[in-house]
This record gives C-alpha cells, sequence and structure tokens, in this order.
C-alpha cells in the first residue's frame, strides 16, 4: 500500500465537475485579476472567519507582510512570535526591516506561550531600549489556536497590534472568554493562506488578509494594489499583491465542502488517537498524539488538523523506515526559527527556545486528509507499530 501525506488529486476527483465549470466561466469572462469571483470569496471568507473586512491577496506571505505595512512596521520596531513556525512568520517581520523577537512555545500546543512571550518582551526591552516592540504575531498551528486571550490581554496592557498568523487554521474556533471567536478575526488583523496543501486550497498561490477595523482594511485594500488611491495616483507605497480570480472561483467551490472537510479530518485524527491508544505506542512513551485542548470548550472547529502530528521517539529513523513502507510523512519544523542561518544576526544561540528545539527534534506528520480510507489509516498506524516492535 501507499499512503501520501496528501492526495489532492482525490480530492479533485469528487469536485472536477464543479471546479471545471467554475474556471471554464471565469476563461470566458476573461476577468483575471480581482473583479467579482475575489470580491465574493472576500465576503465568504470574511463571513466564516468573523472578519468585516476581507481583502484577497496573492498569498499567505504576502496577507502577513501586508498586515506589517498596515500597521507601519518598520525599521526601529521589533515583533514578538514564535521560532517554531514556517519561515514567512518571521521573514516577513525581517522584509518590513523590523526585527523578529522570539519566544518559546507551549509544548502541549506547540503553539506560542503568552508567559514566556511576555518574559521576552521584557528582556527584549531591557536589553535594547532604543528598539520598540509594536506588534506580536501568534501562530495558529496545525490547526489550532493559540491562547489567543492571554496574549490579547498581553498585547492590550503593552499597546501591541496583533497579528494573527491563521495561515494554517482558515476555520478553527478559538473558545474566548467573551465568545467563540474564529482563527484569524479575533486579533487586529489576520492572515490565511491558500496555498494548494492548505485545508482551503487554491490551484496556486493565494491568500486573505482580514480585519474588523474599517480604517485599517482601506489601507490593505491600498497597499495591495501599490498604494494606489486612485488610478495612477499613490499615497504610499503598496505592491502588487493582488488574488487572481480563477484562484477565487476554485477556492469558492471547495469552500462550500470545507465543513464537511474538517469534520473528516477531526474523525480522521480521534480514530488515530484511538488507534495509537490501542497499539500500547501511547502508553510505551514511542509516540505522543496531539492534544486538541479546545475539544471540551463545546466548540466545533476545536482543532481543523491541517496537520496531524505525533511526537515520536526516533523520530529520524521511524521516518526512513515510513518512507520504505511508502507512508508519506514530514517535518514541520526541522530547525526553529532562531537557529536559522539568514537570522544569525539576531544573536540566538542554541538553548534559548528548549521546548521549540526539542519539538522540531520530535515531530513528525502522518497522512491526514478528508479523503483518507480506514484501511490507509490502519496501514500508517501497523506500520509504525511494527517500527517500535523491531
Ligand atoms: C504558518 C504559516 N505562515 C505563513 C505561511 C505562508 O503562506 P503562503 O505559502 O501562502 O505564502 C504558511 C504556509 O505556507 C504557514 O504555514
Amino acid at each position: 500500500m501507499n499512503v501520501p501525506i496528501l492526495n489532492l488529486k482525490a480530492q479533485y476527483e469528487g469536485l472536477k465537475p464543479e471546479i471545471d465549470a467554475k474556471v471554464l466561466e471565469v476563461i470566458a469572462s476573461q476577468y483575471f485579476v480581482l473583479g467579482p469571483e475575489v470580491e465574493a470569496l472576500e465576503k465568504e471568507v470574511g463571513a466564516l472567519s468573523g472578519a468585516a473586512h476581507a481583502v484577497g491577496v496573492s498569498s499567505g506571505t504576502d496577507a502577513i507582510l501586508v498586515a506589517l505595512m498596515a500597521l507601519r512596521l518598520g525599521p526601529g520596531d521589533a515583533v514578538l512570535t514564535t521560532p517554531f513556525t514556517f519561515f514567512a512568520t518571521a521573514g516577513t517581520i525581517a522584509r518590513v526591516g523590523a526585527r523578529p523577537v522570539f519566544a518559546d512555545i507551549d509544548p502541549v500546543t506547540f503553539n506560542l506561550d503568552p508567559v514566556r512571550a511576555e518574559e521576552a518582551l521584557a528582556s527584549f526591552r531591557k536589553k535594547q531600549p532604543g528598539i520598540r516592540v509594536k506588534a506580536i504575531v501568534p501562530v495558529h498551528l496545525y490547526g489550532q489556536c493559540a491562547d489567543m486571550d492571554k496574549l490579547m490581554a498581553l498585547a492590550g496592557r503593552e499597546g501591541l497590534a496583533v497579528v494573527e498568523d491563521a495561515a494554517q487554521a482558515v476555520g478553527a474556533d478559538y473558545p474566548s472568554a467573551s465568545g467563540f471567536r474564529k482563527a484569524g478575526g479575533y486579533g487586529h488583523v489576520g492572515a490565511l493562506s491558500f496555498y494548494p496543501t492548505k485545508n482551503l486550497g487554491g490551484f496556486g498561490d493565494g491568500g486573505m488578509v482580514m480585519t474588523n477595523d474599517a480604517d485599517l482594511g482601506l489601507r490593505l485594500r491600498k497597499l495591495r494594489v501599490h498604494g494606489e488611491r486612485d488610478r495612477y495616483y499613490y499615497d504610499e507605497i503598496g505592491g502588487n499583491f493582488r488574488l487572481d480570480a480563477l484562484q477565487a472561483a476554485v477556492l469558492r467551490v471547495k469552500l462550500r465542502h470545507l465543513p464537511e472537510w474538517q469534520k473528516n479530518r477531526r474523525a480522521l485524527a480521534s480514530a488515530y488517537g484511538r488507534k495509537f491508544a490501542e497499539t500500547g505506542l501511547v502508553d510505551r512513551g514511542f509516540v505522543v498524539p496531539p492534544a486538541a485542548v479546545y475539544q471540551s470548550s463545546g466548540a466545533a472547529e476545536y482543532h481543523t488538523f491541517h496537520q496531524y502530528v505525533i511526537r515520536a521517539k526516533d523520530r529520524d529513523k521511524l521516518l526512513v523506515f515510513l518512507r520504505e513502507k511508502s507512508v508519506g510523512t514530514a517535518i514541520f519544523y526541522p530547525l526553529p526559527l532562531h537557529l536559522q542561518k539568514c537570522f544569525a544576526s539576531l544573536g540566538y544561540r542554541e538553548g534559548d527556545f528548549p521546548a521549540a528545539e526539542k519539538a522540531a527534534g520530535e515531530v513528525l506528520a502522518l497522512p491526514i486528509y478528508a479523503e483518507l480510507k480506514p484501511d490507509e489509516q490502519d496501514y500508517v498506524v501497523a506500520r509504525i507499530a511494527e517500527f517500535y516492535s523491531g
């Protein structure tokens, strides 16, 4: 048996008539950049995410970038974030000329730990009084929200803007004390990615930047088209961050199926948890399944399982074994950002963020997607059990 980590062909097969018809419609219209499909997607994704203003952009990376630009972050500013995330989270901070300040993660959720964030903020201010920390970028890693109430409270106390990197968590619920909030719709700005492998993925790059602040919404729209106020009149310097109509059309078809896909992913995640427990791998300490910390909160989308990530003993050997058995896996992420060469000038060292470094050595993402069949899932678990029995 061959079980890939993701099977987009299986998803497309189920949607082919719907998607092909929409794509042909866009081609017939010859309206390729922004336009009615993008506007409709913005309304739909904004409604799903609890954001009054949603702006379709060229990628998740550009969604974060344009958010930081709209908040006027630049040289002399710093932004707090997690070192255990995809590169774009911190890469965008550096690209606007600001300085990423990292804080360690919660080892249970892999998300930015609010207590560590507060400590990192205090210690950075002491060391670098000339650089102002102005924002915080929490990431909802693997499809589960960071502890937003605590991070929002910290931001409120310290006067920081909050940019949610919700690239991996479209539709995820966060059980706030003030009611359920959606990923990307709680902070001052939220960013989504529609990269093809995401739970809501296009046929190429795409993203959405969202806010409930009307002024910020307008700035995001302007910056998406070079900072243009009126045709060929520019108030400030933006970029070309536009979303294509073809992407929006594909995404709108997929969006209708998203709730059912998310449900399937959660069911598969629960089944993995059960199967790992039954094989004794959890009790014997070989496998730690992911914790869905909001499961008992009453939230429907308590975790969207963009990735199903276990901690595994002898992870690197297990990965090779699974490759030989044709089971697709991936490591998100093998080297935390504070140890990346491109950030060497920030002065971080190994040992600075033990929880992130430990996670990088242990995590392994297993196949999960709505079309994954029970016998394929059984095969994955059986091969993992086989590895530890050897
Ligand atoms: C956490 C995180 N942030 C940002 C991004 C960037 O999104 P994109 O690849 O659409 O630019 C991604 C996805 O790749 C991501 O997983």
